[in-house]
């Protein structure tokens, strides 16, 4: 018996030791695995290629490939212009035909623009504010609803948080003084909520001034490839020149829903030419129209 279980102990042992060899051989494959993988991801990350936050020299440029339905259409990408405040472009966001209806819409009913009033909440005219304007209501019509729905889809925040479509028309020497979108009076935020974040439209080229400006971008400012094609006034912050189609987004709050001040945006005056925009606001909440 004693003979017959040292004999039946030895091949076990033998295969005992064989598995703890394969046991072995796994994890060794599973350590080189993990080391390549690690490897793998570790070469992009160390490359030099993700910009630091505030670089504003090194902006990411990501490429939407066209489908075959939209060739002749321009080419369509967004490049994060900041962190602080986080802005956006989204180029070529409208085609020349939506700038032109959006236009022809508002061109009858332009008024001077206002401001809010920061003590009463109620609109009043300025000197900081000296262009014309008018509103096109949420959903007016098919054009008006995909250009909303399309905004909807860029900020990932529903069509039903947005006001009605601002249609702003500067002329030489009209400008927008610094300003921040939220609003600091009880009033003006009962209905939606605090204005989380805004998309600007260009509908129109601007052949000089007219540049969006935020004076309190962190970051170098003087490091933007377009910065020798900016007016004085552009040059005081970082500046985002216009271009028909093309939309800027920013946010006036920071992901934990604190106001951004670094959100404080002005619009140059126009030096030659002349500027059409459209502004479209969103609310934290539902904004009811
Ligand atoms: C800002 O960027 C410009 C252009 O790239 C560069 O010449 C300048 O030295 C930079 N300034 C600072 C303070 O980094």
């Amino acid at each position: 018996m004693g003979t017959k279980a040292r004999h039946s102990r030895f091949p076990s042992r033998k295969s005992s030791s064989s598995t703890l060899i394969f046991t072995l051989l796994i994890m060794f494959t599973f350590v080189i695995l993990i080391l390549l993988a690690l490897g793998i991801l570790s070469i992009p990350n160390n490359s030099g290629n993700s910009p630091k936050p505030n670089d504003l020299s090194s902006i990411v440029r990501n490429t939407v490939e066209r489908g075959d339905g939209d060739e002749g259409r321009d080419e369509q990408w967004v490049e994060v212009i900041s962190w602080e405040p986080r802005a956006y472009i989204y180029h070529n966001f409208l085609t020349k035909e939506e700038c032109e209806y959006l236009i022809g819409l508002a061109k009858p009913h332009m008024q001077k623009s206002t401001v809010v009033d920061s003590e009463t909440g109620k609109s009043r005219d300025s000197r900081v504010r000296t262009s014309s304007g008018t509103f096109l209501a949420r959903g007016r019509d098919k054009i008006i609803r995909d250009i909303e729905n399309k905004i909807a889809s860029f900020t990932f925040i529903p069509v039903e948080h947005g006001e009605g479509l601002q249609v702003l028309h500067y002329e030489v020497g009209q400008k927008y003084e610094s300003h921040y979108d939220y609003f600091m009076d009880e009033y003006n935020t009962k209905n939606g909520g605090q204005r989380i974040a805004t998309v600007l439209m260009y509908l129109s080229d601007v052949e000089e001034g007219g540049e969006t400006v935020f004076p309190a971008a962190k970051g170098n400012i003087s490091a933007v490839p377009w910065w020798n094609e900016l007016s004085e006034c552009g040059k005081k912050g970082l500046s985002v020149k216009p271009k028909m189609g093309d939309a800027l987004l920013f946010w006036s709050m920071n992901p934990d829903a604190s106001l951004d001040p670094s959100s404080l945006h002005g619009g140059c005056p126009v030096i030659k030419g002349n500027k059409w925009s459209s502004t479209k606001w969103i609310r934290v909440n539902e904004y009811n129209v």
